[in-house]
């Protein structure tokens, strides 16, 4: 019979017990008792755990009450450990999959905008100022994605909520986890705080005596925090390396690129559109319109990334200045790359930098080093007292010989 509705598909798989018993003691969890724990050992010793997630409803249970609870589970468990890095996955995959965030993950003050305009604009999200009107020294940024009516807003809610869940969690001295999120205010967004010492590369050129292997530090242990929670960055790139008041870097805006693919599905098929090309790997990369041999960026293309920040790092500036995108996705066809900076003009691009440099934006993926062994290379780098600073006359220097 034409427009009949066809019979739904039966979604109840047999699930074991265990599984099953353990996703109801979490959502009838009384935010007190402790053997919570035991229940979540034997929730994960369930193979079937992660399948019965998707049978929530099914088995009677609401999903928002299951993800309220294992959230507040996960703050209680220890940081970094292989139980809460568990937890976190299942509540991941749960709001991933019923595109829902826990309550909690709304910010609870008032915002409100100093200003009528966002602050930038990228080509996905606007990125605003925001302030607590209770407490004007808490400065926020707030990053709204720019979806339109034609995106298919159910897929970009599912992968929102997921990457949501990561920069929330996230926690570590180099990565810029987000407060979390406001609703009232924009559909898609995600709430940080403001970091007034900007990106990297501004920090330097205002600090020309900042100790940049040092810098480079931060930047690959925020890195390496990422590839072992299993997070790929995604986006590498100065703009995306914000300073804390203390001088630290933080990453941001990591995992974002999966959803930006699925933003402005009108220009879906401009090649190289969701991604920066002087900082993409070029297995990424449509070049003379054959297709990119990776479809996803891997940890091995974050690397890649990492020796385009780097190069800016050290010389001050972004990769291939004063070059265009096409000219620039020219050079890396050909497998050029952005030439050696002479020593005036590039602080702390000693011997060792540069051979980790190169190591790192090696055309074959499989030869760039895990970001685990870039660390432990630049850390040995600094113990040896490789030259950390520029002299504080350099950029002096730089502009009398460049
Ligand atoms: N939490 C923050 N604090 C200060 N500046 C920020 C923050 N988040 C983003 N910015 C700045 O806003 C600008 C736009 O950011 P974004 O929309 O992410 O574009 P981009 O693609 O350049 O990263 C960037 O220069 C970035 O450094
Ligand atoms: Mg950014």
């Amino acid at each position: 019979m034409p427009g009949a509705t066809p019979p739904l598909p039966a979604v109840m798989a047999t699930h074991t017990a265990s599984a099953e018993t353990s996703l109801m003691k979490i959502v009838s969890w009384d935010g007190k008792s402790r053997d919570i724990y035991q229940v979540l050992t034997t929730a994960f010793e369930a193979k079937d755990y992660l399948v019965c997630i998707r049978d929530l409803q099914a088995l009677g249970i609401d999903p928002s009450s299951y993800v309220n609870n294992l959230d507040k589970i996960i703050d209680g468990l220890l940081a970094e450990s292989e139980l809460q890095k568990r937890c976190i996955r299942a509540l991941r995959k749960t709001c991933g999959l019923y595109g829902i965030l826990p309550t909690s993950y709304a910010v609870t003050c008032t915002l409100s905008k100093p200003g009528k305009r966002p602050l930038a604009s990228g080509g996905f999200a606007d990125v605003w100022k925001f302030l607590d009107e209770d407490n004007h020294d808490h400065v926020f940024a707030v990053k709204s994605l720019r979806v339109c009516e034609r995106d298919d807003t159910n897929e970009i809610n599912k992968k929102y909520c997921k990457e949501v869940i990561v920069c929330k969690r996230a926690n570590h001295p180099n990565i810029l986890s987000i407060e979390g999120v406001a609703p009232k205010l924009f559909e898609f967004c995600m709430v940080s705080q403001w970091m007034t010492n900007g990106d990297i590369l501004g920090y330097v050129t205002k600090h020309p005596g900042a100790n940049r292997l040092e810098l480079l530090i931060g930047v690959t242990r925020g890195l390496n925090y990422l590839h072992n929670n299993e997070v790929i960055h995604g986006d590498l790139k100065s703009p995306n390396i914000l300073i804390d008041a203390s001088g630290s870097p933080r990453l941001s805006d990591f995992g974002l690129c999966s959803i930006t693919k699925n933003i402005d599905s009108v220009n879906a098929s401009t090649p190289n559109r969701n991604c920066t090309i002087r900082y993409c790997a070029p297995e990424l990369l449509e070049i003379n319109g054959v297709p990119p041999l990776e479809k996803k960026p891997t940890n091995k293309s974050d690397v890649y990334s990492l020796s385009m920040v780097m190069v800016e790092l050290v010389t001050g500036k972004m990769p291939y200045p004063g070059s265009q995108d096409a000219s620039v996705l020219f050079l890396i066809s050909k497998g050029r790359r952005p030439p050696r900076p002479r020593p005036f003009g590039a602080p702390g691009m000693t011997p060792g930098v540069w051979k980790i440099t190169k190591r790192c934006w090696h055309g074959k993926a499989k030869k760039r080093p895990e970001v685990k062994a870039v660390l432990q290379d630049l850390e040995k780098l600094a113990n040896s007292g490789e030259e950390l600073s520029p002299s504080p006359f350099w950029h002096m220097w730089r502009d009398i010989f460049e």
